[in-house]
Order: C-alpha cells, then sequence, then structure tokens
C-alpha cells in the first residue's frame, strides 16, 4: 500500500473486489485471514440489512476498514457495535479512523439505534484514548470465555486468544 499524505480519502460499503486488502488488515488487527476466506462473509455482510461493512480508500487502495452491526439480545435492543476497526499502520494519524467511526455512527442512527459500543481489548491503551477521544464512555470491564465445540477441537485459530487481538 502506498502512503501518499496529499491523496484525497473517501469512505464507501465494502465490495467483493477489495478482499485481498480487507484481509490483509484483518490479518494486521491480529487475526490472520487469507483472501479467500473474506468474500463469502462480505457477501453476508452485504445480504443482512443488520450489518455493513465500510472502507476507507485512497489511490485504489483500502486503507483501513470497519465492521458495524445492529446487535439485538433478548434483554436489549436499540444497540449497534462495531465488530473490527482497522488503519492501515502507515495511514494512522490522517482522520481516517475518526470518519470511519463517524461513517459508522450515521448508519447506526439510521438504523434507528440509539447507542454504539465497541469491545476493546484492555491492553490497546491508545485505541481506549482514540474511542474516549470520540465521545465513548467506558462503561465495564469483561472477561471474555470461550469453548471450543466438540465437532472443531484444534480447529480453532490460537491467534484469536493473543493479546493484540481485538475484542
Ligand atoms: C485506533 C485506530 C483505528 C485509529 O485510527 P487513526 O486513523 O489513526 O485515527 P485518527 O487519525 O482518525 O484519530 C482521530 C482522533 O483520535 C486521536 N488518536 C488516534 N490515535 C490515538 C492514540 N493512539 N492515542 C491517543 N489519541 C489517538 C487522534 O489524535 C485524533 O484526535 P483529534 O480528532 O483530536 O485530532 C488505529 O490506530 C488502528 O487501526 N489501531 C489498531 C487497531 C485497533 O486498535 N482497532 C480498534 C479495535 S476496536
Amino acid at each position: 500500500m502506498n502512503n501518499s499524505e496529499q491523496a484525497p480519502v473517501t469512505v464507501r460499503p465494502a465490495t467483493l473486489d477489495d478482499a485481498p486488502h480487507v484481509a490483509a488488515l484483518a490479518t494486521q488487527l491480529g487475526y490472520p485471514t487469507t483472501r479467500d476466506e473474506i468474500p463469502a462473509r462480505l457477501a453476508a455482510v452485504a445480504a443482512d440489512p443488520h450489518h455493513t461493512v465500510q472502507v476507507a480508500e485512497c489511490r485504489s487502495d483500502v486503507v483501513g476498514w470497519i465492521h458495524v452491526y445492529v446487535r439485538k439480545t433478548l434483554a436489549r435492543d436499540g444497540d449497534a457495535e462495531i465488530g473490527g476497526l482497522i488503519v492501515d499502520e502507515s495511514y494512522r494519524g490522517r482522520g481516517i479512523g475518526k470518519r470511519l467511526v463517524e461513517q459508522a455512527l450515521a448508519w447506526a442512527r439510521q438504523k434507528g439505534c440509539h447507542t454504539v459500543i465497541v469491545r476493546s481489548n484492555v491492553v490497546r491503551e491508545d485505541t481506549a484514548q482514540f474511542y474516549l477521544g470520540l465521545g465513548f464512555e467506558t462503561i465495564k470491564r469483561q472477561a471474555v470465555f470461550r469453548r471450543a465445540l466438540d465437532n472443531h477441537q484444534g480447529k480453532l485459530k490460537t491467534d484469536d486468544s493473543r493479546p493484540n487481538a481485538d475484542g
């Protein structure tokens, strides 16, 4: 990816053509992902009005993405949740992350949500500062548990539990 300081950045919905860049950025986020895994996930998102993936594009390169979805549980509704956000390392500090979050907030508003939540690994102290600066507040700290299902024993991506992985 070329870092062009002056080149304009646009934010738009992801397309299947973005799969290679989306996969590379997911890997940078801490979730090793191949380009072959992304098209089915993007297609599922495109078919579901409760999800959106927006990408930041600069000179035909995807340099960031955000996934946000309407989160409904039995106990609560009205929340949207940011499922993932990443800006390419060489494009950080240019306002791209902020634009992606603002786009997610606008989308959530349009969907009738009244709050947007995001879970961020506590080891990402910089990321906490980023969200606090955008008007988010810390509401709680949680432990995250996982149990493999019997038919998938040994197939979990161990990197999901790396301390620097998101979520
Ligand atoms: C967090 C992340 C998305 C921020 O993207 P970015 O494009 O560099 O952020 P922006 O340039 O839009 O910054 C927006 C504001 O946040 C502030 N900010 C950004 N990174 C910051 C940091 N590390 N510490 C403190 N403030 C920060 C900026 O100063 C800016 O403030 P301003 O509007 O007052 O000028 C990016 O650093 C990233 O991809 N990090 C790794 C992955 C990650 O943590 N994802 C989120 C997981 S939930």
